[in-house]
C-alpha cells in the first residue's frame, strides 16, 4: 500500500506521532512518503491512504494547515484519509477535526478516521507546560496510542472523533477564544514578541522558525506576520529570552519541546515567501 503522510509541527509533538505511525506502516509493508506541509505542496493522487497530522491552536487547526488543505487539488477518487490532531488537552481539541474533515470532504477525500492524541501542551507564553517527567509520560502514552491507531486504519476501521465543548469553558468563552485567535490572534500576536536582555543574538530562533518569520536585525530578532504562533522559537531559545508583551517573561516556567525533535532549516531564509522553507526534523 502507498501511504502519504503530511504534518505541521511547532515543537515536535505532531512530528513524534507521525514518525511513530510511519514506522508501523513500514512494518506492515507499506510504502510511506512523509513530508512537512512547509516542504511540499502536492500529494500522490494515486495513494491508497492519506494522513494528516496537525496540532490544535485555540480550538482550531493552525492557519497554515487550513491554507494547505484548501490548496489541495480536487481528488477524482475518494482516497481513504485520516486526521490525527495532537492536543495539550484532548478535551480541548474544539473544532480542529471538524475544520479539517470539512475541507477534505469538499476536496473529494473520504475521511474514514479521525482522532485527537494527548501530547504535552506547548503554549508557553500563555500557560505553563508540564514538567519534563510528566511530559515524557504524556508522550509515551501518545506514542502508544499512535501505534494502536495504524492497524485500525489499515483494517479500514471507520471512526470519527466527536466534538465536545471543553468543560473548563462556558460556550461564550469557547467561541470567544476560537474566533479571537482565528480572526485577530494569529494575525496580530507576532507584533507582541519581545526579547529580554539575556538574548545573546545567537540567531537560533531565526534558523529554526518553520515559517521563516524571524530575522535578526541589529543583533535582535524581529518577527513577521507569517508567524503561526507555533512556539518553536519560544521553547528552543537557549536563554528563555523570548516572551510576549501582555503575558510577560517565561523565565521560571517549564519550557517544552518533544525531546527528540531537532528542527533544522535547510533552505536559505526568504521572508517574502515564508512557506518556501524546508524543515528537516528527522534525527
Ligand atoms: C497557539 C497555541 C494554541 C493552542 N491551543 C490549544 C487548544 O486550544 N487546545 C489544546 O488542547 N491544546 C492547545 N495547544 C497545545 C498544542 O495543541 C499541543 O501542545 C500540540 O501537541 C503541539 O503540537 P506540535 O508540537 O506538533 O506543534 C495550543 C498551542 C499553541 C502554540
Ligand atoms: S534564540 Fe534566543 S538568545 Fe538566540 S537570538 Fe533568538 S531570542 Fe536571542
Ligand atoms: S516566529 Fe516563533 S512562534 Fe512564530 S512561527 Fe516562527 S518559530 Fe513559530
Amino acid at each position: 500500500m502507498n501511504v502519504e503522510l503530511r504534518y505541521f509541527s511547532g515543537t515536535g509533538n505532531s512530528y513524534k506521532i507521525i514518525d511513530t505511525c510511519k514506522e508501523v506502516f513500514i512494518q506492515s509493508d507499506c510504502e510511506v512518503s512523509l513530508f512537512s506541509i512547509t516542504d511540499i505542496a502536492n500529494i500522490n493522487e494515486e495513494a491508497d491512504i492519506i494522513g494528516f497530522y496537525f496540532p490544535v491552536y485555540a480550538f482550531g487547526i493552525p492557519r497554515i494547515c487550513g491554507q494547505y488543505l484548501l490548496n489541495l487539488p480536487n481528488f477524482k477518487n475518494p482516497i481513504n484519509t485520516f486526521i490525527l490532531i495532537t492536543a495539550g488537552d484532548p478535551e480541548e481539541a474544539g473544532f480542529s477535526v471538524k475544520e479539517s474533515t470539512t475541507i477534505l470532504g469538499k476536496k473529494g477525500l473520504d475521511v474514514t478516521y479521525s482522532a485527537v492524541i494527548h501530547m504535552p501542551a506547548n503554549w508557553t507564553v500563555s500557560m505553563n507546560p508540564p514538567p519534563k517527567k510528566e511530559a515524557q509520560l504524556i508522550i509515551n502514552t501518545g506514542v502508544n496510542r499512535a501505534k494502536e491507531i495504524v492497524p485500525d486504519i489499515l483494517d479500514g476501521v471507520r471512526r470519527q472523533h466527536t466534538f465536545n465543548y471543553p468543560s473548563r469553558y462556558s460556550k461564550f468563552g469557547f467561541y470567544k477564544d476560537y474566533y479571537m485567535f482565528k480572526w485577530l490572534g494569529v494575525s496580530n500576536l507576532w507584533r507582541d514578541f519581545r526579547t529580554d536582555e539575556t538574548c545573546d543574538s545567537c540567531a537560533l530562533c531565526e534558523k529554526i522558525c518553520p515559517t521563516s518569520s524571524i530575522q535578526i536585525v541589529n543583533t535582535r530578532p524581529q518577527w513577521f506576520k507569517t508567524c503561526e504562533q507555533c512556539m518553536r522559537c519560544v521553547n528552543y531559545c537557549p536563554q528563555q529570552a523570548i516572551f510576549q508583551k501582555g503575558t510577560g517573561s517565561i523565565k521560571g516556567k517549564n519550557i517544552y519541546h518533544e525531546p527528540t525533535f531537532k528542527p533544522l532549516k535547510t533552505k536559505k531564509h526568504n521572508k517574502t515567501n515564508a512557506t518556501d522553507v524546508t524543515i528537516n526534523a528527522a534525527d
